[in-house]
């Protein structure tokens, strides 16, 4: 099995209702966390590399790891660029193997973003690689924006179907009230994800690929666990899964996490290095926050995204 683009996982998840996992991944410990939920879940997966991964990891010890995880596995998985922005950076991750690319040109004018995105999707079509967009900037909903200011950063569904049409987009990102990062929500609100966006959008765009950007739930025991093992992380809350999991059984057919993951791993560490601070070599610590990865993934998996058994 080689690495495959997300067109048949896309089909498959539309139709039968569920969400694909795309995990954000950076090194050796994440990329084995996360292939082995998926292997002994039979899930397919989306392993995902953003500009700053890259940067860390470098672009071919990244691409030698997945394709190791691919062999180790025997999964369908997809390679993928998150948050491509510009031509030449999904230019490179096409040249050198990706299997899919996001360009967002999002906090660009309508007219810029469907002139980068079409021409990045011109390049990939050539190559067989997939392209993402993304349309609505995520909600920075901790911000102190009145309701219509909020309101305007929300994907607009009458902008959609143009969108598609004129890019020959693959998949489309919108913004329905998720948000980057561990600090979603203040503690105390109740999130609410704009389900309405959401239909109205799948019903311009019948039978498309929907993507959510933004979809940690910030587990507060992890978060506890941070801070009671020296972090000092401020109240945060994320995305409710009951919110992912209609929204996986709808028209959305990727599901980005990252700072889930972070959470899981940096709770590992600690805990562990609080708890025996005479150990110092790295395999010690490294683990169980190995598994604590691969406990988090299997969880989105089946309690989340319930793409088990679809590999
Ligand atoms: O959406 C962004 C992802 O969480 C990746 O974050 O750019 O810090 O690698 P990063
Ligand atoms: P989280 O920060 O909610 O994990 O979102 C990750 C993401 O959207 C990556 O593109
Ligand atoms: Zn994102």
């Amino acid at each position: 099995m080689a690495l495959v683009t997300t067109k048949e996982m896309f089909e498959k998840a539309y139709n039968g209702g569920y969400a694909i996992g795309a995990f954000n991944v950076n090194n050796m410990e994440i990329v084995q966390g996360i292939t082995e939920a998926a292997k002994d879940l039979n899930a397919p997966l989306i392993l995902q590399v953003s500009k700053g991964a890259r940067a860390y990891a470098n672009h071919t010890y990244l691409m030698k790891l997945v394709e190791a995880a691919v062999e180790e596995t025997g999964l369908p998985i997809a390679l993928h660029l998150d948050h491509g922005d510009s031509f030449e950076l999904c230019k490179s991750c096409i040249d050198g193997g990706f299997t899919s690319v996001m360009i967002d040109a999002s906090s660009k004018p309508l007219e810029e973003n469907i002139e980068i995105t079409r021409k990045v999707v011109e390049y990939a079509h050539e190559k067989g690689v997939v392209v993402e967009a993304e349309l609505g900037t995520l909600a920075g909903i901790e911000d102190e924006v009145n309701v219509s200011a909020e309101d305007s950063s929300y994907t607009r569904p009458e902008d959609v179907q143009e969108f598609v049409e004129k890019t020959n987009c693959d998949s489309l990102a919108i913004a329905i009230g998720t948000s980057h990062g561990a600090y979603k929500f203040k503690p105390g609100t109740k999130p609410q994800l704009r389900f309405d966006i959401l239909e109205d959008v799948s019903q311009r765009l019948p039978g498309f690929p929907i993507v959510l950007h933004g979809s940690s739930s910030v587990p507060q025991d992890f978060v506890a666990k941070i801070n009671k093992f020296g972090g000092n992380m401020p109240g945060a809350i994320g995305v409710p899964e009951d919110q992912l999991r209609k929204a996986a059984s709808m028209a959305v057919c990727k599901i980005n996490i990252d700072s889930d993951l972070r959470l899981a791993m940096t709770a590992s560490i600690r805990e562990y290095l609080a708890e025996h601070p005479d150990h110092f070599d790295p395999r010690q610590y490294l683990k169980p926050a190995r598994a604590a990865i691969k406990d988090m993934v299997a969880h989105k998996i089946t309690d989340v995204l319930g793409c088990d058994g679809k590999a």
